[in-house]
Parts: C-alpha cells; structure tokens; sequence
C-alpha cells in the first residue's frame, strides 16, 4: 500500500503535523510504504485561475510545483490529509493544492462515465483536522473539501480523525490519547479500513 501525507499545515512541529507523523509511523510498521508531502515547502503553488484549459484535457497548464505533486497523488494508493481549521477551512496554502486538484476532477470526468462517477477506483482518502475551539459545526465544511478533495482523485472518503481544543504549537504531545487514535488511524489506513473518531 503506497501511502501520501499531505502536511497542510503552515506551521512545522504543529499539531496536525505531529498527529499524521504517528500516523505514518502505524502505517509504516504495518508495512505500507509511506510518503510525505509538506505543502508549506511548495514554494511556488498558485491557485486556480479557472482558466478552463483542463475542461477539455484533464491537464492543468499551470507550470509550478503542482507539476511534481500531480504524479504523487496519482501514484499514491491512499492519502492522508492533515491540517488545522482556519476559518473552519484549510490554510490558504492548502487549499490552493485542493483547488488544483480540479484539473484532476476533470481527467476523471473525461475518462469515467456518469453513472461511474460513485465508484472509486484510485483508492481511499482520509482526514485528519485540528481545531481551536469546540464547536459542533467545526469539522463540517472541511469535511465536504476532503471528500470532494477525495472524489476528484477518485478516491474514496473513508473518514479520520478530528480533533478540538488544541491550539498551542504541538499540544497534541499533552494528549497521548490522540497521538495513540492517530497511530490506529495509520494502522486503518495500512488496512484499507474505514476510520472515524471525533474529539
Ligand atoms: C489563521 C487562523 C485561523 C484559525 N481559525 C480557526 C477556526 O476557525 N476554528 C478553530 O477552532 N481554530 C482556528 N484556528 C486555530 C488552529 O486551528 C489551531 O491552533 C490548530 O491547533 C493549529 O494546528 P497546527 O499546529 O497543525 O497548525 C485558527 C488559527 C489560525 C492561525
């Protein structure tokens, strides 16, 4: 199992960070190969300008780092996306990956039809999120990213871990409960198991 961590956080040693590092590490002792992917090192990612150019070829014709991220998502047979709420979205950073990920909505549209379009062929998505606060609502939108996130890569959303009330840089390392559901959550994710747990 070729496993991707999206780091989607902007800030490094940060609580999602350390919540996919345990992450990775279960999936990696369960023998699944595992890459990582930290998106505040992107030094040139654009948004999307909805140029249009990837409706008709599934192939964005911006020329940036998104070029070398593209086969990676691609390659990958599962992902795990890690970021904090900003916003009660991703970090503006992130969500440019996200938005990216259009040209690849389009490849599957192309090449898919219609009354495909609910299997998921690509493999499994999931979620890990932090937050400040603890509002029931918190997760609600992000999810809806990530899972259309998951669907563009025609990968289907298998759910995560989300956590509130840590804020701090690294606060998680307070929390063993949390680093011990992020390690389970790799160990699902190594499976090719569905997970979902909310703090
Ligand atoms: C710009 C910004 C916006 C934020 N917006 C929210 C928010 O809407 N809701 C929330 O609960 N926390 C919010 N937070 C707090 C972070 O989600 C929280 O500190 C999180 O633990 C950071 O995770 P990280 O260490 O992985 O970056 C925000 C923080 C920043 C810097």
């Amino acid at each position: 199992m070729r496993v991707l961590g999206i780091y989607g956080s902007p800030r490094e040693g940060g609580n999602s960070d350390l919540l996919l590092d345990a992450a990775l590490e279960a999936a990696q002792a369960e023998g699944a190969e595992v890459e990582r992917l930290y998106v505040r090192e992107l030094g040139d990612l654009q948004g999307c300008t909805e140029c249009g150019a990837c409706d008709d070829t599934g192939e964005c014709i911006i020329e940036d780092d998104m070029v070398e991220v593209y086969p990676r998502l691609e390659r990958a047979e599962a992902i795990v996306l890690a970021t904090p709420i900003f916003f009660y979205s991703l970090p503006a950073q992130a969500k440019a990956l996200v938005d990216r990920a259009q040209a690849l909505w389009n490849r599957r549209r192309l090449s898919k039809p219609r009354e495909r379009w609910r299997d998921y062929d690509s493999g499994r998505g999931y979620l890990i999120a932090v937050g400040a606060t603890r509002g029931k609502s918190l997760f609600v939108g992000l999810e809806f990213t990530a899972k259309y996130f998951f669907d563009a890569l025609d990968m289907s959303y298998q759910g995560g871990l989300r956590v509130r009330e840590v804020e701090a840089k690294g606060a998680v390392r307070g929390r063993p409960e949390l680093l011990e559901e992020a390690r389970a959550l790799g160990r699902a994710v190594a499976q090719g198991r569905g997970f979902s747990r909310e703090y």
